[in-house]
């Protein structure tokens, strides 16, 4: 059997990592400052998160959620403690679609209706409603086709307002920051009006934080920047460093009912396990502060550098668009200097790397960018 080739992929096989660092067989080393997309939070096998898991895979990898589990609740108690959100209530699954697909579920059942907005140029996942609420037609199959999304540009207000007061919205979806489009921001007037919009009309709002989220831009949730809270918050990729698991965060105000969600996966002993360990390294080596304080070193370091048009994004998630003569320099990074990093489309180079990045990795990079572009 072989693969279904979905992927386009570089022809490099890291199989080993440490800290940001990757090394192929041959022992050749690369730089990781895309973290697997935003994945990796707290570093390549970091010690701690390696010991949890396999302390937790010797003890009790899995069992299903028709028994008690309390490191769910310990996990549930950690992040509601370290997002500001601890009187909100915890769903896990598997993955930032299926986050996505039950934050939408949920806001329905809540509401009562069945349409969502979303935002031009949205990345939501790849699952049937999550798609749908994504705005690529080319990853939309027939069967995802619905009139229950409609897009509205991002920062336009009085288009959401037009849509919001037809009454028939669940949900407002919208990214803390949009990262698949090439990094782009609501502005801080746009999510309180969002806010605002919601709460007048009886819309939940929904921030999709599974790229933006989890420390990745000097606040844990790129949302808190414009200093709103949303119905419901969704989380994936640096959750758990790697090892699947989703989260959605909702409201006290949504109640919920046996059978209204579930799942087979979500919530296992050993996700739990990672995310654990992932908030517990978060906290004692202060991960989401050092996002904040690298995200200044890059912006200023890299901001009017050759080549650089614009420098977007927060912390580290970081887009930089480059003059479109300097379209193959992903490529030369990657190549000549051994550093990986994200793209979006052919001019934006995306810096996502852990939250443990150090100020010798960064200047390293800089320093490779500059060689390139002398
Ligand atoms: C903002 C956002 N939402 C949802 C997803 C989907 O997450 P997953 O690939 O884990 O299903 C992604 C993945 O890139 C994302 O960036």
């Amino acid at each position: 059997m072989h693969l279904f080739d979905v992927y386009k992929q570089w022809d490099i096989e890291p199989v080993r990592g440490q800290g940001t660092t990757l090394w192929t067989a041959d022992g050749q080393e690369y730089t990781d400052l895309y973290g697997g997309h935003a994945v990796i939070s707290v570093g390549h096998c970091h010690p701690r998160y390696v010991a949890a898991i396999q302390e937790q895979a010797a003890r009790l990898g899995f069992y299903s959620n028709a028994v008690k589990n309390s490191l769910q609740a310990i996990l549930a108690r950690k992040l509601g403690q370290m997002s500001g959100y601890d009187d909100y209530a915890l769903f896990l699954c598997n993955s930032g679609a299926e986050a996505n697909e039950n934050a939408m579920k949920l806001a329905s059942f809540a509401t009562g209706r069945e349409k969502v907005l979303a935002f031009a140029k949205a990345f939501h996942g790849r699952t049937s409603g999550a798609v749908s609420a994504t705005d690529n037609p080319a990853i939309r199959a027939p069967f995802n086709a619905t009139d229950h999304v409609h897009f509205v540009p991002l920062n336009d207000l009085a288009a959401v307002e037009q849509e919001l007061t037809k009454g028939c919205y669940a949900a407002v979806m919208v990214e803390g920051i949009q990262g698949v489009a090439g990094i782009f921001e609501p502005t801080d007037d746009f999510l309180q009006g969002l806010r605002t919009l919601c709460d007048k009309t009886g819309t939940l709002l929904v921030a999709d934080e599974i790229q933006s989220g989890y420390g990745r831009t000097g606040l844990f949730f790129a949302h808190q920047h414009a200093g709103i809270r949303a119905d419901i918050v969704t989380t994936a990729k640096g959750m758990a460093n790697g090892l699947p698991i989703g989260g959605v965060l909702i409201s006290p105000a949504i109640q919920s009912r046996y059978g209204m969600l579930g799942t087979t996966f979500g919530g296992n002993h050993l996700a739990c396990a990672a995310a654990i360990a992932v908030l517990d390294i978060m906290a004692d080596e202060h991960l989401v502060e050092n996002a904040a304080r690298m995200g200044d070193y890059f912006r200023k370091a890299l901001s009017g550098e050759k080549a650089v048009k614009e420098y977007r994004g927060r912390g580290l998630m970081i887009g930089l668009q480059v003059d479109p003569a300097w379209a193959g320099l992903r490529d030369r990074l990657l190549f000549e200097k051994h550093y990986f990093t994200g793209a979006a489309g052919a001019d934006v180079i995306r810096l996502l790397p852990s939250l443990t990045v150090t100020e010798e990795t960064a200047a390293g990079f800089v320093q490779a960018w500059k060689e390139l572009t002398a």
